[in-house]
């Protein structure tokens, strides 16, 4: 099929709606997309000992994400070089080899061959098969950022500093508050019936949603009253590849910002001797907190604070990030990760991991709130009527294209990229506009690689 004209609606932020859930345009996600794209599979933190290992897949292609004998990180195609056997079947561990359960063939953590069983009668010995050099695929690329380890299938990517551009100044925030780095735990694992696009727009820039979709939340007194936090004044910024919304905060110091959402005295000392001057005057002088964002295509971030208990006056601030792991065109499987700052004191990390469980878990009262509708948006999606229709996507724009409000300038804002106050969906039009540049190019050939010394 041809699918210009719908990639062209996207363009103007009118949305084909059958997009979220549509087999063929899933197929295209598949091939041109996730094949290309950068994607998360762990933080070093989760294998942090010689041995240490995870497995993690991007959509159908399972890794094993390892710590070699060395200390290196590699990310290995989880296949048995043999007959093809998933290698690794826990989901996480430490070990010094693999060996496959199908025949036993055994690799070393880096992926080497070092066992092949009846090697002399079998395959003629080392001269015969050369076992020497052989190693399961690494993944075509890999790269970290503040430890977050990323992979791509396409062994040309551009490198993760690139990709991830100026947003990387934003991602600082969630993933970088000391020079002792991060702590993550997780990930939780569920499956939602929606499609996977839906909640990383939704975590880019829909704080239109919040008053209507979270009502209950705030109802139920585990948060600020909404006038005390002005969300309709926080604002949207999209830079590089990601973007994501704030809250604007009554006005005070960087420490006085840091206070108000609940962090203690030691951590912020942490955080002035870690970000740069620009990234301190965001929350401290110009005044926006950095609240949900999105890295494309499917990476999310969440930074909230909660009541530590209902109707009292302390807020306690959490971490989390998630990924939006497609299953198909109308199934994700959430990975959710508390993320917390490794120098923290115990107490709050505590604290932290209990707001976070309560607002965004498996069972977080937002996380229900919003896949209800998720769920019946991905449904909706897949009849002949959605077919006919295009959704608007302009908020934050007129009919001519101008915007509501003229993009912040830089004593307003010191963040790099565009950024817009009030409500506007320019996160998710940058989103989508991505997501359009990646389907109409074709991917590149990849060669294939034969095993046992066979050109
Ligand atoms: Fe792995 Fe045969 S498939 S040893
Ligand atoms: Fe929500």
């Amino acid at each position: 099929t041809d699918h210009s004209a719908t990639f062209e609606a996207v363009r103007a932020g009118m949305i084909p709606a059958h997009i979220y859930n549509d087999k063929e345009i899933f197929e295209l996600e598949k091939g041109r997309l996730f094949s290309r794209s950068w994607q998360f599979v762990a933080h070093e933190s989760e294998i942090p000992d010689v041995g240490d290992y995870v497995v993690r897949r991007v959509l159908d292609d399972s890794f094993i994400v390892s710590r070699d004998s060395k200390g290196e990180v590699r990310a290995m195609f989880n296949m048995c070089l043999h007959r093809g056997m998933q290698v690794c079947r826990a989901e996480m561990g430490n070990a010094s080899h693999f060996r496959c359960p199908y025949h036993g063939w055994s690799y070393r953590n880096d992926g080497r061959i070092i066992g092949l069983p009846f090697h002399q009668e079998a395959y003629g010995g080392e001269e015969g098969f050369a076992k020497k050099g052989q190693t399961l695929l690494p993944a075509p690329s890999i790269d970290s950022y503040n430890g977050l380890i990323f992979i791509s299938l396409d062994p040309n990517a551009e490198s993760l500093k690139d990709y991830l551009g100026d947003f990387a100044f934003y991602l600082d925030y969630y993933t970088k508050q000391s020079k002792g780095g991060l702590e993550m735990r997780g990930p939780q694992r569920w499956r939602i019936k929606a499609n996977w696009k839906i909640g990383a727009e939704n975590f880019a820039g829909d704080m239109y949603h919040t008053p209507q979709t979270h009502t209950s939340v705030v109802e139920i007194g585990l948060f600020r009253e909404p006038k005390a936090e002005k969300r309709k004044d926080g604002n949207t910024y999209w830079a590089g590849n990601g973007g994501g919304t704030t809250y604007k905060l009554p006005p005070g110091s960087f420490e006085d910002s840091m206070r108000y959402v609940g962090y203690p005295d030691e951590m912020i000392e942490r955080m002035k001797e870690t970000w740069s001057p620009e990234q301190l005057k965001v929350i401290g002088e110009n005044g926006f907190m950095v609240s949900a964002a999105s890295i494309f295509p499917n990476i999310s971030l969440v930074h909230n604070w909660p009541k530590v208990e209902e109707h009292s006056d302390e807020v306690l601030p959490f971490l989390t990030l998630r990924q939006w792991q497609p299953i198909s065109e109308n199934e994700t499987e959430v990975l959710s990760w508390f993320v917390v700052d490794k120098d923290a004191p115990e107490e709050f990390k505590a604290l932290s991991y209990k707001a976070y469980l309560m607002c965004f878990g498996s069972t977080g009262m937002f996380e229900q709130d919003d896949v209800e509708n998720w769920v019946s948006l991905t449904n909706t999606a897949a009849g002949s009527m959605a077919r006919r229709l295009h959704l608007n996507s302009r908020m934050g724009m007129k009919i001519d294209g101008s915007p509501v409000v003229p993009a912040l300038g830089p004593d307003e804002f010191a963040g790099p990229g565009e950024a817009h106050v009030g409500y506007g969906e320019y996160n998710q039009r940058h989103l989508l506009e991505r997501w359009v540049d990646y389907l109409e190019r074709e991917p590149n050939e990849v060669d294939a690689v034969s095993i046992g010394g066979l050109v």
